[in-house]
């Protein structure tokens, strides 16, 4: 029998990888972030010069790369990535990629490529997996369903923290807040797996809640439904 498969969907900038991480941590479960890949795909389509919406060019790259994820040994990077052999574990975080992303994991060749590699990991189970439509396409019998949400004023604030940390530049408040709703509305606007809530998902509302206590309430609805 396969081990349980959490799975955590939701909006940019709720706080899904850093829960997502905890709760794996916690619970002894690897964590696979299938964000990472679209980013490492769209990183490698601008990297060799081609447009985000030639679709046979972007298809083309899609089916023949490789994409490698491994867990660093610091809890700031996350998972580490790699495409076709070379890390690019800081550049998917860039503002170039993140602003052409969505372009990328809209297209039908890209998604069934990426998710048929998602679902490979989630063979034997025993898995937290984060997304946009882990929920309701890559593992719909997951034991356990969360769809992570904030207000956008507060994704806002978390995002130009993390920035922030890293070193990176500033944004203003407004800005970021635009480039969130933006990002969402084609992420749930597109035709194929568009990002929903899945019916039997529940729902934890972040605003005012700790890392620590939204990685506890998931853990326990985990001990709960396992
Ligand atoms: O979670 P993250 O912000 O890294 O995701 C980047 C983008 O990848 C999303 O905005 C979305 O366009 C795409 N994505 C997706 N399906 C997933 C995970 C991410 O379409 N399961």
């Amino acid at each position: 029998k396969r081990q349980p498969i959490v799975a955590i969907d939701g909006p940019a900038g709720a706080g899904k990888s850093t829960v997502a991480r905890a709760v794996a941590q916690s619970l002894g479960l690897l964590y696979l972030d299938t964000g990472a890949m679209y980013r490492a795909l769209t990183w490698l389509v601008l990297k060799l010069g081609i447009s985000v919406n030639d679709e046979p060019g972007v298809t083309e790259i899609a089916s023949t790369c490789k994409i490698e994820l491994r867990m660093s040994d610091d809890p700031q990077t996350g998972v580490r990535v790699w495409i076709d052999g070379e890390e690019c574990t800081q550049e998917i975080r860039s503002l170039e990629v993140t602003s052409h992303v969505s372009a990328i994991a809209a297209q039908k060749a890209v998604r069934s490529e990426l998710i048929k590699q998602q679902r490979l990991w989630g063979e034997k189970g025993g898995l937290v997996a984060e997304g946009r439509d882990i929920g309701t396409h890559v593992f719909p019998n997951a034991e356990l369903k969360i769809f992570l949400t904030a207000s956008v004023e507060e994704r806002a604030r978390r995002r130009r923290a993390d920035l922030q940390n890293q070193g990176g530049l500033e944004l203003s408040l407004e800005k970021m807040q635009q480039d969130l709703l933006e990002r969402d509305w084609k992420d749930s606007n597109r035709d194929i797996a568009p990002l929903r809530k899945a019916p039997d998902a529940i729902e934890i509302y972040t605003d005012g809640l700790t890392i620590a206590q939204v990685t506890e309430l998931i853990t326990n609805l985990y001990w709960e439904k396992t």
